[in-house]
């Protein structure tokens, strides 16, 4: 099957003061088009970080990113902000909303850097994804009006509103309670089968493990874990998962996985 995300051999290290900190070491990673696929880990793992060079909105420090088939190495700044805009959908973990643009402009603004759609379809398009997350009727306030499970909401309805190949979501659900929860999973999922739109989330939610075709699991830096439907089906029969949500989830430590070489 057509890999959307191939990574090879990725470290990236930060450098603090006089430490370095090796986020991710050596990760190797392919995801088929369509895949939903979990990155579970401890906090500090490297998830986030594994999510920004996916997303290409952060670069390694060695390796190969190749998303949608470019190789992000060779491509100029204008290029990665094409292959951002056209083909990435990024949920960011503290949302990244422009401030001084309300609800609906922060959802329409990505289509409006496309320049693709007309006023009309640009309304019908934002309108039925504020719908979607359950949003609408607060499409006129401005971020810092809204509550954290709000600004989730807003952010991933501008994910999503460009009907991205890719959707990166880093703790998607991290801030809603279980009924709203439950949607934007319904929601994402009919995006999965119907379009094909690979989703990449990391979570400690069970219910979005419960959903994920494949679970990867990372643990300081590096991949100790990865598991695929049907081996997936066959554990989650054995042993299954809470059907809770959201904020009353606590941090829990991944169910154990077959390690993969
Ligand atoms: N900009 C940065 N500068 C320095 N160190 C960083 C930076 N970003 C992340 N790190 C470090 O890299 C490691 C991985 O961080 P990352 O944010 O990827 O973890 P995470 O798995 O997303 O954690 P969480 O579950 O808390 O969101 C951590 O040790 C973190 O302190
Ligand atoms: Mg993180």
């Amino acid at each position: 099957m057509e890999n959307v995300v191939s990574l090879v051999k990725v470290s990236k290290n930060y450098v603090l003061g006089k430490t370095i900190v090796h986020a991710l070491q050596h990760v190797s990673l392919q995801i088929a088009r369509g895949d939903f696929i979990t990155i579970a880990g401890p906090s500090g793992s490297g998830k986030t970080t594994l999510l920004n060079l996916i997303g290409c909105v952060d670069v390694a420090t060695s390796g190969q990113v190749v998303i949608n088939g470019n190789d992000t190495h060779d491509l100029k700044e204008r290029q990665l902000t094409e292959l951002r805009l056209n083909t990435i959908g990024f949920i960011f973990q503290s949302f990244n909303l422009v401030s001084v643009l309300s609800v609906y402009q922060n959802v329409e603004f990505p289509l409006l850097l496309q320049g693709r759609l007309s006023v009309e379809e640009r309304k019908s398009r934002v309108m039925d994804l504020l719908k979607k997350v359950g949003i609408d009727n607060h499409s006129k306030h401005r971020p810092n009006e809204l509550s954290g499970g709000q600004r989730q909401r807003v952010a991933i309805a501008r994910a999503l509103v460009t009907r991205p190949k890719i959707v990166l979501a880093d703790e998607p659900t991290a801030n809603l309670d279980s009924k709203t929860g439950e949607t934007i999973i319904d929601l994402m999922k009919e995006m999965n089968e119907l379009e094909k739109t690979t989703f990449i989330f990391s979570t400690h939610d069970a219910r979005v493990m419960a959903h994920a075709k494949t679970i990867v699991n990372i643990a300081d830096g590096r991949i100790v874990g990865s598991m695929s439907s049907p081996a997936r089906k066959i554990a989650a029969k054995k042993s299954p998962a809470k059907k809770s949500f959201g904020k009353s989830e606590k941090k829990s430590p991944s169910r154990p996985v077959k390690i993969s070489k």
